[in-house]
């Protein structure tokens, strides 16, 4: 797509049945708030929106667990997360909710625009009914043994262990959640959209335009769906808890959720305009807007085939991408709402922001991590020992300490204000620190553009270190010595030069980054403007790479810290409080327990390119040690032949440093390099882990030559 008009960049609308966790957060609204603040400094024309999802039997199947009424359940929950989104700084342009009339009526209008046009099939089925609780069941109300997995954690429209969108007939032994009967069938007739109809546009359009710029994980979902044969989707329900559908002869019908709730972005979009006295047709009607979902990978389906399905025939613009995420895992184990498994996003607002100094560090140190760890192209970790690795090794150690020495070393070496810079004593090291600072703008812009978050942010915090390196390698601080040793006037006025230029290209890697951490780490920006004393314009994106962004002779102000460490004690704290909170998995239902291991588990398909990007190779163990307050970690060094690395792996309980040493062993050797625990890793052991969760190394069946290639 050349450069778009606008752009509209939707989060997915999180269902109003209950607080939502960290998982939620990395998944939808962290990348979607970091790209589209990014967009916002470029002076895009921008619209984020969002909502509750207000629908679905999700809502009365909570009223019922609250004793209270679905009506009530909704105003609870929206108003809980509308409020925890803010908190986090998530900058919605509007939070919405599909109770609005405004939205009952855009839905109604979709379902009637595409049954007129005789784009919707009505049938006849035989429906499950409870006989007991005298109700047709919805799809939720259906339980029982997944077609496709083989868990007992399926429901009658999703199984709750692959993903996998099911209708309830082909549940496997099914029963009703709402009498514990087994339903019997009941005529009754629904509104179908037949995606059959449209196979040839979706493979065109996702298989083959969009095969290179979709992530793979995203192409590979869609492409089983469309292979598997693609039915047709009923989009009403028998549920008296929804939009009704617009036809005299279809009372006591409502849409289905999945039907109504991504419609609830246009819907959004049109309150969003109201309020801003704008117009909302452009962002769904026009070729140049550049629409972009953020969802999680179980909201795949409905986001790139079903909606896509809609707003094709709507005459609406299509996503130009789907940024779909995996999931986070909590501490070794999948987040568990029936288990008590999980860091709500109000739990660490409670917990770290609230107790804050209300500089938003504790905020920032969260949206940090969480990209950091953003399940991107597989499912990922959120461990409190990480969150804190992640805040004292690189937030505090690395980034904090460059903007806090480069100002604590200007205020006592510069009087203050920025030093002038003397091109005449230029040396490599300066040249190389501009070339640096120079190029990050591009590399974060590539990355970004590609909404690979994890990565960027990889290159704003390697641009600190590189800032550090500098710092070190210059020592203005021993230059500064010659300042009083040295009575020699020539000495001294070299001194101060090597000591202004610097300071002066440190304080502009500084304004640099401030520009660069801005769309991640808001708060963090917003200090910093702070300390140079200049205006929020400075943080436009078009500034990164400059580097005349703060002025000679301008007074900054004294640095104030801009991350505090995490304690041991907080992590202590939170393992125990969640340790505390688990509800014993005998005392959940069955059908709420982890996946077994004996049930297949293969990731989705990828194609040959994407396994042609590991570099595997051969390497011997030539020494292991433990990692001092790392209970998992070793530290191993391994010979590739060519080379010799360092790698930190996550084996400690599993080897003795002692048993490894010798051992061949198979590494990712091109895997972008990690801080763990302070120590640099440069690359990851290949490991198989049998169903014990025991670990045994990968290796050749006889010894070959370290370095050799593995495909
Ligand atoms: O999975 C969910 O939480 C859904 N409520 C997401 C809906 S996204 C969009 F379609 F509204
Ligand atoms: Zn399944």
């Amino acid at each position: 797509m050349t450069e778009p008009k606008r752009y509209l960049i939707t989060s997915a609308l999180p269902y109003a049945n209950g607080l939502k966790h960290v998982g939620h957060l990395a998944g939808a609204y962290i990348p979607a708030d970091i790209y589209v603040r990014y967009l916002r400094a470029q002076k895009r024309d921008v619209v984020f929106v969002c909502g509750s999802d207000e629908h679905g039997t999700a809502i009365p199947i909570q009223a019922m667990k609250e004793n209270t009424t679905p009506r009530a359940i909704i105003d609870k929950y929206h108003e809980a997360m509308k409020q925890d989104f803010a908190d986090l700084d998530i900058s919605f342009d509007i939070y919405h909710r599909t109770s609005e009339p405004l939205h009952h009526e855009t839905a109604q209008e979709f379902f009637t625009y595409l049954h007129d046009r005789g784009e919707l099939e009505t049938k006849e089925t035989e429906q499950y009914y409870d006989p007991e609780a005298n109700t047709f069941l919805a799809d939720r109300y259906i339980k029982g043994t997944c077609p496709n997995c083989g868990s007992d954690r399926a429901f009658g429209d999703q199984c709750e262990n692959c993903g996998t969108a099911l209708s309830p007939d082909e549940l496997i032994n099914p029963v009703s959640t709402l009498s514990g009967r087994i339903p019997i069938k009941k005529k009754t007739t629904h509104w179908y959209l037949p995606l059959g109809r449209h196979e040839e546009f979706l493979r065109e359009w996702i298989l083959k335009q969009h095969k290179d710029d979709w992530r793979a994980t995203v192409v590979g979902q869609c492409k089983s769906w469309i292979d598997g044969g693609l039915q047709s989707r009923a989009v009403t329900r028998d549920l008296d808890w929804g939009i009704k559908v617009p036809l005299k002869e279809a009372e006591g019908k409502v849409l289905y959720v999945w039907f109504d709730a991504p419609i609830g972005y246009v819907s959004a979009t049109r309150q969003w305009a109201i309020d801003n006295k704008k117009d909302w047709k452009p962002y769904w009607y026009d070729k140049d807007t550049k629409l972009v979902h953020f969802i999680g990978k179980d909201n795949i389906v409905f986001h790139c085939i079903i909606f896509p399905i809609m707003l094709r025939l709507h005459g609406n613009v299509l996503p130009e991408n789907v940024p779909a995420n995996e999931f986070l895992n909590l501490e070794g184990d999948k987040m568990s709402t029936s288990r008590n498994w999980k860091l709500e996003m109000r739990d660490y607002i409670k917990d770290f922001v609230k107790k804050d100094n209300g500089g938003g560090q504790c905020v920032d140190m969260l949206r940090y991590y969480l990209t950091q760890i953003a399940p991107e192209t597989k499912d990922s970790e959120f461990t409190w020992k990480g969150f804190q690795d992640a805040v004292n090794s690189e937030l505090v150690s690395i980034f904090g300490n460059f903007v806090n020495r480069t100002f604590v070393l200007m205020h006592k070496l510069c009087k203050g204000k920025v030093p002038r810079f003397h091109e005449d004593i230029l040396d490599d090291t300066d040249r190389g620190l501009i070339s640096d600072i120079q190029n990050s703008k591009s590399k974060v812009e590539n990355l970004l553009e590609q909404y690979k978050f994890r990565e960027a942010l990889y290159e704003v915090i390697d641009l600190s270190r590189k800032g550090n390196q500098y710092m070190q390698k210059k020592e203005p601080w021993i230059v500064a010595k010659k300042l009083t040793s040295d009575t020699n006037a020539g000495v001294q006025e070299s001194a101060q030069k090597s000591i202004d230029n610097t300071l002066h290209l440190c304080l502009q890697l500084s304004a640099n980054l401030a520009v660069l951490i801005n769309p991640f780490l808001p708060n963090t920006a917003r200090n910093m403007i702070h300390m140079m004393k200049v205006v929020e314009k400075i943080l436009d994106w078009e500034n990164a790479g400059k580097l005349k962004l703060l002025s000679v002779g301008y007074s900054l102000r004294e640095p104030q810290l801009l991350f505090r460490k995490i304690e041991d004690t907080e992590v202590t704290e939170q393992m125990e409080k969640l340790k505390k909170g688990m509800i014993n998995p005998s005392k959940v239902e069955k059908s709420e327990e982890p996946k077994s291991p004996e049930q297949p588990a293969v990731k989705p398909e990828i194609v040959y390119d994407d396994f042609a990007k590991l570099d595997l190779k051969v390497a011997t163990i030539t020494a292991a040690e433990k990692v001092a307050k790392a209970d998992k970690l070793l530290k191993l060094e391994v010979d590739l032949g060519f080379e010799k690395r360092t790698i930190v792996s996550g084996i400690a309980l599993h080897f003795k440093p002692e048993d490894i040493v010798g051992k061949q062993v198979v590494i990712v050797a091109n895997l972008a390099p990690r801080k763990m625990k302070g120590i640099d890793s440069n690359g990851m052991i290949l490991m198989a882990e049998d169903k014990d969760g025991k670990l045994k190394f990968i290796n050749p069946d006889e010894t070959t030559s370290d370095g050799a290639s593995v495909s």
